[in-house]
């Protein structure tokens, strides 16, 4: 599923460490690593449950998996489930674990780059890196120079595929499958990663999703439309009613991959009646990332006993990635269908099975992955081109180069190969010719995918140096 090109070339970057070419015949090394939900294909999730539910069944007797083997928790930001459930998961396995959860404590507070921090770690001190950081695209720029696999245990607002892996192995316990199933996505969908790792892959099982937004913190709209984009996952208007207390201060927004494509993103106007729904997922507010957004506590929505009493709820189990606030009430913590704590725990043999898997201590072959650190390709001096302010290639702006990786020739698409943003340009530019284009030139299909430069305008194009194309009969 991943779009990611690996580049083989040498890479000149101002972090000072050219990534290794690979030339022609060589093996490129066998380094795994978990940066998205798109790194796993489906089948290699349900062979991941399998083993996850062979490590549930006893925990204990698998301490011959990784002997020796030892796990870095970097920890830019505060955890106690991920971090702990794999620490847990690699004690469980045979192995140990070196912590730095503090970062304060590190040489971070001296200046240190991410890039070189994981380069040290990397190189000697442990066989694989479970990395948590504020900045968007912070797994995959470490991911690129890490000479063991990284995981992604949630980069800003961006992804947390482990925490995805948990929720969707969580499913197929308690619902025996994944696809067809109607879930209830709500609280603050615009900053929880773990609300959009899970969205995308709940599409491509073919799973629908139910947004039942706080208002102003729906779907940003970069997720929605890779959803519709990149899994044909068609938005339409819901009439929540049927969902009673639980979407009353709320629009809701279905999101079916199982319908066709004609209908534009929000235009339906017939809307679609929410019927019978297999799990609500809710959401805290990420309030550490609420950009000088206000949002009132008392005014975030709250599931209560009362709202579980809705007939559409009648089979639906309540998830919650945890902490909690106060969007659940306790009063229902003792209802059967409430599984958050649950879910938690399953927290530890899926992560047992995606560190085994890493580290090779599954069968050869069986789980594929497709991720092995590629980045896409560097973009020339001048302005970063990537518009989000979290960007790892913007906190950290003075080590980081910008990056393009181009999702699609026709019509031409790129995204930032670090947080994958769209960039936003007004004309092309070839950095073999020179010479910009406008994008819609039959010249810009000439130019080879390395070579494309997405530029914001002429003005900045010719700032750069780059001279306009002669327009045959233009005068
Ligand atoms: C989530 C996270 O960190 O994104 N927590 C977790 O990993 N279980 C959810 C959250 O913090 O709200």
């Amino acid at each position: 599923m991943s779009t990611s090109s690996s580049t083989k070339d040498t890479v000149p970057d101002p972090a000072g460490a050219d990534v290794p070419a690979v030339t022609a015949g060589e093996a490129p090394p066998a380094v795994r690593h978990l940066v998205s939900i798109d790194d796993v294909t489906n089948d290699d999730m349900r062979a991941l449950f399998e083993h996850a539910d062979r490590f549930a069944a006893d925990p204990r007797a698998f301490a011959d998996t990784c002997p020796g083997s030892i796990s870095a928790s970097l920890f830019y930001e505060p955890s106690t489930r991920t971090r702990l459930s794999f620490e847990s998961a690699m004690l469980r396995l045979g192995g140990g674990v070196l912590t730095a959860a503090e970062m304060t404590s590190s040489s971070v507070v001296k200046g240190e780059s991410l890039a070189d921090t994981i380069r040290v770690v990397g190189g000697g001190y442990a066989d694989v890196i479970v990395l948590r950081h504020p900045s968007e695209g912070a797994a995959r720029l470490a991911a690129h120079y890490s000479p063991v696999p990284v995981i992604n245990a949630g980069d800003g607002s961006h992804e947390h595929p482990t925490q995805t892996l948990c929720d969707l192995y969580n499913l197929h316990v308690e619902r025996g499958r994944i696809e067809g199933l109607d879930v209830v996505l709500a609280g603050d969908l615009r900053y929880s990663r773990t609300v959009h790792s899970f969205a995308y892959a709940l599409a491509r099982f073919g799973a629908n999703i139910v947004c039942v937004p706080q208002p102003g913190f729906e779907l940003p709209d970069y997720v929605v439309h890779r959803l519709y984009e990149e899994f044909g996952v068609n938005p339409m208007r819901a009439d929540a009613r049927r969902l009673g207390a639980l979407a009353s201060n709320s629009d809701a927004v279905y999101l079916t991959p199982q319908k066709p494509h004609q209908l534009s993103l929000f235009t339906d106007a017939r809307g679609w009646e929410v019927q019978q729904v297999d799990a609500v997922y809710m959401t805290r507010p990420q309030t550490e990332r609420h950009p000088n957004q206000e949002l009132s506590e008392t005014a975030y929505l709250r599931l209560e006993k009362r709202a579980m009493a809705a007939e559409s709820l009648r089979d639906a189990v309540v998830m919650h990635p945890l902490p909690r606030r106060d969007e659940i009430s306790p009063e229902v913590d003792a209802d059967p269908r409430s599984i958050y704590f649950k879910q938690a725990a399953r927290g530890v043999p899926i992560r047992m099975a995606i560190l085994a898997w890493l580290l090779g201590r599954l069968p050869v072959g069986e789980i594929t992955g497709s991720f092995e650190g590629g980045i896409g390709s560097p973009v020339p001096a001048g302005p970063n081109p990537c518009p989000n302010p979290s960007c790892i290639s913007r906190t950290e702006a003075r080590h980081v180069a910008p990056r393009l990786r181009l999702v699609e020739r026709e019509p031409l698409r790129g995204v930032c190969a670090y947080c994958n943003r769209e960039i936003p340009f007004t004309v092309v530019g070839c950095s073999s010719s020179g010479i910009y284009h406008a994008p819609d030139s039959p010249s810009v299909r000439q130019i080879l995918d390395e070579h494309i430069v997405l530029l914001e305008s002429a003005t900045v194009a010719e700032e750069l140096g780059f001279r306009a194309a002669v327009v045959p009969g233009a005068r």
